[in-house]
């Protein structure tokens, strides 16, 4: 059995966010609102509960450490269940957490693709500064299709998936994202053949994508927006979900379209959730429409068998 750990499913932010007094924000504060707090975006993957691949590494990574026994196996004075780091994209939510893995013994395996290794040299020199700390073993991720493993996972065939979406703002690429700015990735249990994919950003479900959705037993995807202009018409910012490369959910071809197209028996959930999305808050008219279409809404702890 292969298990997925919901580390973090929040959006960039977190919920509550520390600045925003939007009604979830406020309503989860307060105790007013039926919704669970979230840490930002991050999962844990083990094929023998034992040693782990964290795929992104989310600003809130010590206290999801702390809340997951799990990732520490005790081995010796100094250890993690933490074997490696695999990131979707470059953006602050997924890799800021690498800082705080400094005291490794040993340089941290680091799985991405050369555009985001890039961004980490130089736009937001990560890697560059834990030079002076553990240091950071870099992995240059096929985006062809071609299938990799990862030290965790052994014999366990990974798949990158190049997705429209966007890199990070200070990226000198926001406007004119590439191939490798993003991506998705597909895990495969060698025992029983399940596949799942993953993509907490992905901007546009193009047909070949869907194909190869409909072919996982597990979509777990871009929860971030419900409608196109949630930020804008609460006030708080100017861009639209697809400035910032996420397709909401709602509206003609939004991510709800997306996803009833594909099998029933396909497990369907929602992750990277926005503090503003009104799917947080779990008796609302926006949740029981998810429910109804078989999709689930990710949470914090949560295991996914595979
Ligand atoms: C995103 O998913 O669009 C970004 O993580 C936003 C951010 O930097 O907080
Ligand atoms: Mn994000
Ligand atoms: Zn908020």
């Amino acid at each position: 059995m292969m298990r997925i750990r919901v580390l973090g499913s929040s959006a960039g932010g977190g919920f509550p966010q520390w600045n925003c007094n939007c009604p979830n924000c406020d309503g989860l504060r307060r105790g007013t609102v039926m919704a669970r707090a979230r840490t930002q975006s991050s999962i844990a993957v083990s094929a023998n509960d034992l040693d782990w691949l964290l795929v992104n590494a989310s600003p809130d990574i010590l206290t999801q450490i702390r809340d997951t026994p799990e990732l520490q196996p005790a081995r010796s004075v100094r250890d993690s269940g933490i074997a490696a780091v695999l990131l979707m994209d470059a953006q602050i939510d997924h890799v800021t957490g690498l800082l705080m893995l400094r005291e490794r013994a040993s340089a941290l395996p680091l799985l991405a693709t050369p555009e985001v290794l890039t961004e980490l040299g130089k736009g937001f020199p990560i890697t560059g500064i834990l030079s002076h700390y553990c240091g950071v073993a870099p992995h240059a991720l096929p985006t062809d299709g071609r299938s990799f493993t990862a030290p965790g996972l052994d014999g366990i065939g990974l798949q990158a998936v190049p997705l429209s979406s966007r890199p990070p703002p200070y990226s000198p690429f926001r406007g004119n994202p590439r191939p490798g700015d993003n991506i998705g990735l597909v895990l495969q249990n060698p025992s029983n053949g399940a596949r799942v994919f993953y993509a907490p950003g992905l901007g546009e479900v193009t047909p070949e994508l869907l194909d190869l959705m409909s072919s996982c037993a597990v979509v777990l995807v871009d929860g971030t927006f419900w409608t196109g202009d949630e930020m804008q018409r609460l006030g708080l910012s100017t861009k639209a979900a697809a400035d910032m490369g996420h397709l909401p959910q709602s509206g003609p071809g939004g991510m709800l379209e997306q996803l009833a197209r594909l099998p029933v028996a396909t497990r369907k959930l929602l992750i990277h959730i926005n503090n503003t999305n009104p799917i947080l808050i779990e008796d609302s008219a926006e949740r029981a429409a998810l429910t109804r279409l078989g999709i689930e809404v990710a949470h914090d702890g949560m295991d996914i068998h595979f």
